[in-house]
């Protein structure tokens, strides 16, 4: 039984969610589970979220499945969650395909094991002519980190003389980033309560509206979704600007 009623406005969907998907270790030890238990239940609402974003006409959704600083985390737990991507890779295939999701990948994949670096290459290249969302995994992925390989590279572009200073502006650095084929997120969602963006979308999240649920991600199913979309659609988004001129641009 769902609690949820009220419907949502289909023409007020944000076109990019964004997702840190917080709190499956304290889902499993609040339970006398293993924390890796945690991971295993919140693969399952990575699922549930996807399919609904997709029906419900979500064009991107990206989704923070592991950060730079979890490589810090004790090996066992690294190497449980490595496998359950794998599996995840392998059991979505089919699903991604008829619904036309292209699945892509932001972070620096080349420190992930070689065998997560090759699912992942071949499901992005099974994928890559899906055409109504694009779910996007931030794998070894650190905002900080990505804005400064972005500046090294633009550094070398510089140098080289494919560009000049004066000609840098905000659109043309978001080209370096990972993100360059990305919109920005409309919407950022974070379970289990902690308001932070901990290192996620730094620079993309300028104008994103945030929303902080108790939930956490092993439980955070269509409900949540829905809820988040709602709160969402509750928003006055000004980009800085006053409400006049915002009812002016929108005519
Ligand atoms: C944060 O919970 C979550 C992670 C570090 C990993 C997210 C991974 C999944 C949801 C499952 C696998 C992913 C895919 C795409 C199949 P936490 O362990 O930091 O929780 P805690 O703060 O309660 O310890």
């Amino acid at each position: 039984m769902t609690e949820h009623t009220t419907p949502l406005d289909p023409e007020k969907l944000p076109r990019h969610v964004a997702i840190i998907m917080d709190g499956n270790g304290r889902w499993a030890q609040r339970q006398g589970l293993h924390r890796v238990r945690g991971h295993v239940v919140g693969a399952e609402s990575v699922r549930v979220v996807t399919r609904l974003a997709r029906k419900l006409g979500i064009s991107y959704l990206t989704l923070f499945a592991f950060s730079e600083e979890n490589w810090q985390r004790p090996n066992m737990e690294i190497r449980v969650l490595m496998a359950l991507l794998r599996r995840y890779l392998h059991r979505e295939l089919s699903e991604m395909r008829d619904n036309q999701i292209a699945l892509q990948a932001i972070g620096n994949l080349a420190q992930l094991p070689e065998a997560v670096q090759r699912d992942l290459a071949q499901t992005i290249a099974a994928t890559a002519d899906g055409a109504r969302m694009v779910l996007t995994l931030a794998l070894s992925y650190g905002g900080r980190s990505e804005i400064v390989e972005a500046v090294k590279t633009l550094a070398r572009d510089i140098a080289a003389g494919a560009l000049k200073p004066e000609d840098i502006d905000a659109a043309r650095f978001s080209r370096y980033l990972f993100t360059a084929d990305l919109p920005d997120p409309d919407l950022l969602i974070r379970t289990s309560g902690e308001y932070r963006l901990s290192n996620f979308l730094l620079w993309q999240s300028a104008y994103t509206e945030l929303y902080v649920t108790e939930t956490l991600w092993p439980d955070f199913r269509e409900d949540d979704l829905r809820k988040a979309l709602e709160a969402y659609q509750q928003r006055d988004r000004r980009f800085g600007l006053t409400q006049a001129q915002i009812e002016a641009l929108n005519g």
